[in-house]
């Protein structure tokens, strides 16, 4: 099969396509013809060299595929086979086939295309796992979300529509200002032109934000704080501008915040399988019935994933950007 699958760290240059074995599906795993790829930033963390795979899982980046069931190892539903599914793996999704945890795999709809699909798990995973679970959002809640334009801050923007979230984001340009409150941000601060920190205050009348999803660390921390209401949650996914923070003490403790934070990718295939199974129950029918859609930027097919990469740098994107394998 055709993939990519680097032979050493660098730029977007290293992304050709070879030659590599269609991989063998192991008990309780499915083989996808794969039809369309997920971009994720980790996906450029792992090409720089900063990001290895955790033990076990594939060279070939890619953590998230759409497309066909074509084998089956043992102990799997046969009834899958034939299906349309889409998957978060641990790696192995830029090429013409890649293996999935059955328990990992969600039906695709009829309302979603393959390259839809192939656009949800990563960041549908993160954002239910980080923002509902770890934070506790529910309801009525008022949420910071920075990054709001990337693949995960468009996911926060449409499940909190979903789930009755206020949703409050952070973008840097008015560009991206315009497309978050067009994908249905309830609120979009330009952090460059204004303090999100005094604009968070008076959205919220002065009481804060129940939760903050931060994805930009460093000294972000400490004013994401200040965003917070009283028992405010602080979850952090990535650490962009740093990955230490000074935190003031005292206020936490007068205020009762919850300093939390998770990484999808190294937990275990229990835990995704879970997370898999809670999805499907609260999530997935909204995507059954056309309301669950992830904000799309470009696709690419799979040999011009360096263009793909070259495009998620540039930082230009709104929403995601899919490898198509035509
Ligand atoms: N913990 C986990 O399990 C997990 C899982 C998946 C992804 N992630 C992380 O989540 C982040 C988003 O991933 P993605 O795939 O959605 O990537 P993406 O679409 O490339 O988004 C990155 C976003 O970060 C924002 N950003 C970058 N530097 C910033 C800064 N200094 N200040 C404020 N905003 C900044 C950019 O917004 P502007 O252009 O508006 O500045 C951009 O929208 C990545 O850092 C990724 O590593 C974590």
């Amino acid at each position: 099969m055709q993939a990519i699958d680097p032979a050493q760290a660098g730029g977007p240059d290293v992304l050709v396509p070879v030659e590599r074995p269609v991989p063998p599906p192991r008990a309780g795993e499915v083989l996808v013809r794969v039809a369309a790829a997920g971009v994720n930033r980790p996906d450029v963390l792992q090409r720089q060299g900063n990001y290895p795979p955790p033990p076990g899982a594939p060279s070939i980046p890619g953590l998230e595929i759409a497309g066909e069931v074509v084998a089956l190892g043992d102990d799997v539903d046969p009834d899958l086979l034939g299906t349309r599914v889409c998957a978060l793996i641990a790696g192995g999704g830029y090429a013409e086939y890649a293996v999935a945890p059955a328990a990992q795999c969600l039906p695709v709809p009829d309302a979603l295309s393959d390259v839809e699909a192939a656009a949800l798990p990563e960041t549908l995973f993160t954002v239910w796992t980080n923002l509902f679970e770890r934070a506790f959002a529910v309801e009525g809640d008022t949420v910071l979300v920075h990054g709001g334009t990337s693949g995960i801050g468009t996911m926060a923007i449409t499940l909190g529509n979903l789930f009755g979230l206020e949703t409050i984001v952070t973008v840097g340009s008015d560009e991206k200002r315009a497309a978050a409150l067009a994908i249905g941000a309830d609120h979009a601060i330009n952090y460059k032109s204004e303090d999100f920190v005094a604009r968070v205050k008076e959205i919220t009348g002065g009481r804060g934000c129940a939760a903050v999803l931060d994805m930009v660390g460093g000294d972000y921390v400490p004013r994401n704080l200040q965003c917070l209401s009283e028992d405010g949650r602080h979850v952090s996914i990535a650490v962009q501008r740093g990955a230490s923070a000074t935190v003031p003490l005292f206020d936490i403790m007068r205020r009762r915040l919850t300093l939390t934070g998770s990484t999808l990718r190294g937990r275990d295939a229990a835990f995704k399988a879970l997370v898999t199974e809670e999805i499907a129950r609260t999530v997935w029918p909204f995507a059954a019935a056309g309301k669950l859609k992830p904000v799309m930027d470009r696709t690419f097919p799979l040999a011009q994933a360096a263009d793909a990469h070259r495009r998620m740098e540039e930082g230009a994107h709104v929403g995601k950007i899919v490898l198509t394998m035509g």
